[in-house]
């Protein structure tokens, strides 16, 4: 088996005038987990589209589990498993039927189907509502049957466009769970994400994406050495642009998000100097995460 899951080569996108994905290369090696991060309409979904041949890139070339896509995406989507943005399950339905009606999809037997369902039930914790209708499910129990669903052809890699987007910390905590399981047992996922924390703890590397561009790639652990690289202090309570010319000369950068100044203080005992003393002011020192490389990257409000 090929050691490259995925492979974009140069891949770019229109929609009329709009450039929605623009010259973008990438790989994914078999049993990663690839994270697609960026802002609203950053092209995340376009690409997972791309990906699964649903929509066909102007140029560049795809290859995903070692057939080129979209010429033969047919071929592809037999190990690949999807976990859409939006839950396209059929509501009138019930949990175990739609398991079912998808694993006629690939073409499974009756039998196959049987022997599969009590452990993708398992797996989505929800063999209880075996038998209820969809359309009574909460999101959450939706989301977690999507998955289910995704695994019913026991894909080699899995894409996930948001598969936690609308769960409480409950289930998302339980999503994570099954992420890593399957990452354990040799799956390749692509994942998109807007919680930085997700991305952190799941992926092994990730691109991030403005306006359809490669604007980063790496390890979260790299990207965070990389674009920040010492402590931040958070800063709330005062005046933001009196704080700001206070504190400058002792910080690496500042940054102001709304009513709270972001500092990257190599030295941070130097800025609560400045600041010892000032009534009403709430301190918060912190390694850095990514959400500071996200914000960082794709512009939280640069001061200096
Ligand atoms: N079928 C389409 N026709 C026209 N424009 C489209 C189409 N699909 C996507 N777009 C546009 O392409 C851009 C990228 O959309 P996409 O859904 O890929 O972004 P995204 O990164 O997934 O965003 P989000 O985080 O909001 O899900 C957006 O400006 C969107 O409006
Ligand atoms: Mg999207």
């Amino acid at each position: 088996m090929s050691n490259v899951a995925v492979d974009l080569n140069d891949v770019t996108k229109s929609f009329g005038s709009k450039l929605v994905v623009n010259g973008l290369s990438f790989a994914v090696g078999t049993g990663e987990c690839f994270g697609l991060l960026g802002p609203n309409g950053a092209g995340k979904s376009t690409i997972a589209r791309m990906l699964l041949g649903m929509t066909r890139p102007d140029s560049g070339k795809i290859t995903v589990l070692g057939v080129p896509v979209p010429a033969r995406s047919r071929l592809a989507r037999k190990g690949i498993g999807v976990v859409p943005q939006f839950d396209n399950l059929d509501l009138e339905f019930t949990v175990r039927e739609n398991l079912v009606v998808f694993g006629r999809y690939f073409g499974m037997s009756t039998r196959e189907i049987q022997r599969v369902v009590p452990s993708l039930l398992e797996f989505a914790r929800l063999e209880s509502k075996a038998d209820a209708r969809v359309g009574q499910l909460s999101g959450g129990m939706k989301r977690r049957l999507t998955l289910a669903r995704a695994l019913i052809n026991d894909p080699q890699l899995l894409i996930m466009d948001e598969p936690t987007t609308g769960l409480d910390p409950h289930a998302r905590h339980l999503i994570w769970e099954r992420l890593r399981f399957l990452l354990a047992s040799g799956k390749t996922i692509i994942l998109t994400t807007h919680f930085m924390e997700e991305a952190e703890r799941l992926c092994d590397r990730l691109c991030v994406l403005e306006r359809g561009r490669k604007i980063a790639e790496g390890s979260p652990h790299a990207l965070i050495d990389e674009h920040i690289g010492c402590n931040v202090i958070e800063i709330f309570g005062g005046n933001p642009q009196e704080l700001t010319s206070l504190i400058k000369p002792y910080v690496q950068r500042i940054e102001v998000s709304g009513e709270t100044l972001f500092c990257y203080a190599p030295d941070p005992e130097q800025v609560r100097v400045q600041l010892r003393g000032r009534a009403g002011l709430r301190i918060l020192e912190r390694p850095p995460s990514l959400e500071d490389v996200f914000l960082r990257l794709t512009g939280r409000e640069m001061e200096k």
